[in-house]
């Protein structure tokens, strides 16, 4: 692993880079990020070069899934330790177009939408979210052409937008989730983590704390998923300066909120919390009744 890398800025170049590896025989696999990669990415594109012969990961901070007055232009950007990561991580080709390549006109005119998945939690929060996400991830499905697709836990909801999305519009690509990668402590790795103080470092650790006390209290035997939920709560507004946006326990592929853990589908747990510097999300899977830990 860790290899030279290729870094490849125009639609037209990274078209016939992938296309003369395909004409040799060759999968493709490809993991779209928006750069100041951390270990979380990294791990996305070791397991991409495990499974295909060409990785390409593209680094393209799309402005169309900022709203205004969000972070788009304070987003940390730090290409060249980027392409180290990458090529460290075993990556071959890294696409990084400027938004004038992606968007040559402005504002486009053609939108993917995914309106059911799309809808509650992150959706609510940032209505045009995952809109913005649907339609540039499909660009870039257009742009490389890959075989497999790999995609973080850490953010789940668009993990799942987007492989309903493959499904709906029968986009000949695979959707990979991959489990979220974390600090020693628990914290899930993140660019935004970036944006934390000290205090604020400390504080963050209610999300994973909450998390692996919801799945505690389900190995315990615990079924209601109000009572989970509480377990949540709980544990996040135990901590000062935390604002829950969200803290619900949802059916892991419809992302609906459940009444109760069944034997027959698998749940999650989702949240959301603001503090003073940054937003941050974390989930988990719960254990099915019965389930070993
Ligand atoms: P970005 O936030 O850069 O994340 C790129 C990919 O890395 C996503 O699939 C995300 O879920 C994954 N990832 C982030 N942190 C992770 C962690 N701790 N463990 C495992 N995977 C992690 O998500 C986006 O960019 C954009 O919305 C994008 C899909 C690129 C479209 O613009």
């Amino acid at each position: 692993m860790g290899g030279m890398i290729r870094v490849v800025e125009t639609i037209s170049e990274l078209r016939a880079t992938v296309q003369m590896a395909r004409a040799s025989g060759r999968s493709v696999g490809f993991v779209p990020t928006m750069g100041a990669l951390h270990e979380g990415h990294g791990r996305l594109v070791e397991v991409a070069a495990s499974e295909c012969d060409v990785v390409v990961v593209s680094i393209f901070v799309n402005p169309t899934q900022f709203a205004p007055g969000e972070d788009f232009s304070r987003y940390p950007r730090t290409p060249e330790r980027d392409h180290e990561l990458c090529a460290r991580a075993g990556a071959h080709i890294v696409f990084q177009p400027l938004v004038d390549e992606m968007y040559p006109d402005g504002p486009i005119g053609s939108f993917v939408e995914v309106p059911g998945v799309s809808r509650r939690w992150e959706g609510e929060q940032r209505p045009t979210h995952f809109r913005g996400v649907a339609t540039v991830v499909m660009k870039l499905f257009q742009i490389v052409g890959a075989d497999r697709a790999y995609f973080g836990e850490k953010d789940y909801q668009q993990l799942q937008v987007l492989k309903r999305m493959v499904k709906d519009l029968d986009v000949p690509v695979a959707i990979i989730g991959v489990p979220t990668v974390r600090e020693p402590d628990g914290l899930a790795m993140s660019s935004r983590n970036r944006y934390l103080n000290d205090d604020e470092r400390k504080t963050a650790l209610v999300l994973s704390k909450s998390l692996a006390a919801a799945r505690r209290a389900v190995l315990e035997g615990e079924r209601d998923a109000g009572r989970v939920r509480q377990v949540l709560h709980r544990t996040l507004e135990s901590a000062v300066g935390v604002v829950i946006d969200y803290a619900e326990i949802v059916d892991s592929e419809s992302l609906e909120p459940l009444d109760r853990l069944d034997f027959d589908r698998t749940a999650r747990a989702i949240i959301a919390v603001r503090l003073p510097s940054a937003r941050l999300i974390d989930n988990a899977p719960l254990p099915r009744p019965g389930e070993p830990a």
